[in-house]
C-alpha cells in the first residue's frame, strides 16, 4: 500500500525527524529503533512498509525542511551524515510542503488545505493519506454551540469569523478529502461532536492525543505497580524543562495549561484518585530538544511508613516522537484500509490523553494494540 503522511506543522522539529528518519528508513541507511510498529509482535502484513511512505504538509513558516534538518544534526537530534545523504529525497519532499491557506471564510481555508491534501495524494498516487497534527500546542477551544453538529459546523464556516481552532479545521478538512487522522498534540483535533460526526459520515478513523513519549510513559509503567501493590500514592510531582519550539510555544500560558492537564491525567485514571502535586514545564533555551522531566514521588506503605520515589528523566523529545509519527500513519492507514472507523482506542498505547474508555496502564494498552494488530492482519 503506497500511503501519505500528510504533515500539519510540517516544518517543525518532530516533522522534520520524522521526515528525516521516514527517509533514512527508505533508504536503509537506519534499523527502525523506537518504532514500535516494527516490534516483531506487531509488524504485520496488513501494515505498509516504512519504505511505501509519502510525505507532504503544510506549515506556517517558509524555511526549507533540508535547513531544519542541519539545525537537528547540528542540535544532535538526527545524525549529520544522514542528513547529507538524504539531500536529493529532502529536496523532493520540500516541493511537497505547502504553506498554510489563508481565507475569507474557515470553509474557504478548509477548502484549501483539503485540495493540497488530495493533490499529493494524485501527484504520488497514493492509496491512503493519513493527516498528523505536529504542529505548536493550542490553548484549549473556546466552546461554540457550532460545534455541537456538523449541520450547524458547516452553516458557522461559511460564515465570517472563525468557530473552529486551527487543529479542528485540519481535521476537518483530512476528513472531508477522505483522509484518516492523528493528533500527536493535546490540541482540540478532532474532539468535537460534529468532528466525530464527519468522520463517521465518511467512514473514517482517527486517533490522538498528545504522544506518550517521556515523563507520561514512566508514569503509566510506574502508577500501575503502585496500584497492584497497593501502596498509597500521597504526591506525584513533576518538573519538566525543556527548550526547542514547543518549549517555547509552552511559555504561552494557554498552552502550558493545556499539556500539564494532559500529563497528569494518567495518574488519577490508573490509581483510582488523584495525588497531591501537579506538573510544571519551564521552558530552558539552552537544552533544545534535550529535555529533562525530574519526578518526585511520595507514598505510604505498611503501617503508614513514608517512602518516596525520584527519577530523572533525559530524553530526546523529536527522537521519541518520531517513530511514534511514523508508527500512528502506518497503523492509521492500515485501519482505514481495513474498514475501521471513527475513534481508534486501541491506539491509547501511543497518547497521554487517549480517545475512548480506554486502560492507561501500558501493559494493558500494549495488549489492545496487539490484538488491534492481528486483527487488521487476520481482516486481509
Ligand atoms: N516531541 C515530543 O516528545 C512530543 C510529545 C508529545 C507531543 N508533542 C507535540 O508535538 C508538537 C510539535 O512539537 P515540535 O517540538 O515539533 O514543535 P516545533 O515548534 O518544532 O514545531 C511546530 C511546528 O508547527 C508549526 N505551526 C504552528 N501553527 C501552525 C498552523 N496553524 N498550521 C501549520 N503549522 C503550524 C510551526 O510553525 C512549527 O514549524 C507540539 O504540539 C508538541 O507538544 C511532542
Amino acid at each position: 500500500m503506497r500511503a501519505g503522511i500528510w504533515l500539519i506543522g510540517a516544518r517543525g522539529s518532530v516533522a522534520t525527524t520524522s521526515v528525516v528518519g521516514g527517509l533514512a528508513l527508505r533508504a536503509r541507511l537506519a534499523d527502525p529503533v523506537g518504532c514500535v510498529s516494527a516490534h516483531p509482535a506487531l509488524n504485520g502484513a496488513a501494515l505498509p512498509d516504512f519504505g511505501e511512505l509519502v510525505f507532504g504538509g503544510h506549515d506556517v513558516i517558509a524555511g526549507p525542511v533540508a535547513k531544519k534538518a542541519e539545525q537537528l544534526a547540528a542540535a544532535g537530534v538526527v545524525p549529520a551524515r544522514l542528513v547529507q545523504a538524504l539531500e536529493a529525497d529532502l529536496a523532493e519532499v520540500e516541493m511537497d510542503l505547502r504553506h498554510a491557506p489563508a481565507g475569507a471564510t474557515q470553509a474557504e481555508i478548509a477548502e484549501a488545505i483539503a485540495g493540497d491534501i488530495m493533490a499529493f495524494g494524485e501527484r504520488h498516487d497514493l492509496d491512503r493519506v493519513v493527516a498528523v497534527n505536529v504542529a505548536s500546542t493550542e490553548p484549549a477551544a473556546q466552546p461554540h454551540p457550532a460545534h455541537a453538529s456538523l449541520g450547524a459546523l458547516t452553516a458557522a464556516l461559511a460564515a465570517p469569523g472563525g468557530v473552529l481552532p486551527p487543529s479542528s479545521l485540519y481535521a476537518y478538512a483530512a476528513f472531508t478529502a477522505g483522509c484518516s487522522y492523528v493528533d500527536f498534540t493535546p490540541s482540540t483535533g478532532a474532539r468535537l461532536p460534529a468532528l466525530a460526526e464527519l468522520a463517521a459520515e465518511r467512514a473514517l478513523p482517527y486517533a490522538g492525543h498528545d504522544g506518550k513519549t517521556g515523563e507520561t510513559l514512566l508514569k503509566s509503567v510506574l502508577a500501575p505497580m503502585f496500584a497492584m501493590r497497593n501502596l498509597a500514592v500521597r504526591s506525584w510531582s513533576g518538573v519538566n524543562l525543556l527548550g526547542g519550539g514547543d518549549g517555547a510555544n509552552l511559555t504561552e500560558p494557554g498552552a502550558n495549561a493545556a499539556k500539564s492537564v494532559s500529563k497528569q491525567r494518567v495518574l488519577h485514571e490508573i490509581l483510582g484518585y488523584a495525588p497531591d502535586g501537579g506538573t510544571r514545564i519551564d521552558y530552558v533555551a539552552d537544552i533544545g530538544d534535550f529535555k529533562t522531566a525530574w519526578d518526585l514521588i511520595t507514598f505510604a506503605g505498611f503501617l503508614g511508613t513514608a517512602m518516596r520515589l525520584q527519577f530523572t528523566w533525559q530524553g530526546c523529545d523529536s527522537a521519541l516522537a518520531a517513530p511514534l509519527v511514523l508508527d500512528l500513519a502506518r497503523i492509521t492507514v492500515a485501519a482505514h484500509e481495513a474498514g475501521h472507523a471513527g475513534p481508534l482506542a486501541p491506539l491509547a498505547f501511543f497518547f497521554k490523553d487517549p480517545l475512548g474508555d480506554v486502560d492507561h496502564a501500558l501493559h494493558a494498552q500494549w495488549e489492545a494494540l496487539r490484538t488491534f494488530l492481528s486483527g487488521l492482519d487476520g481482516s486481509r
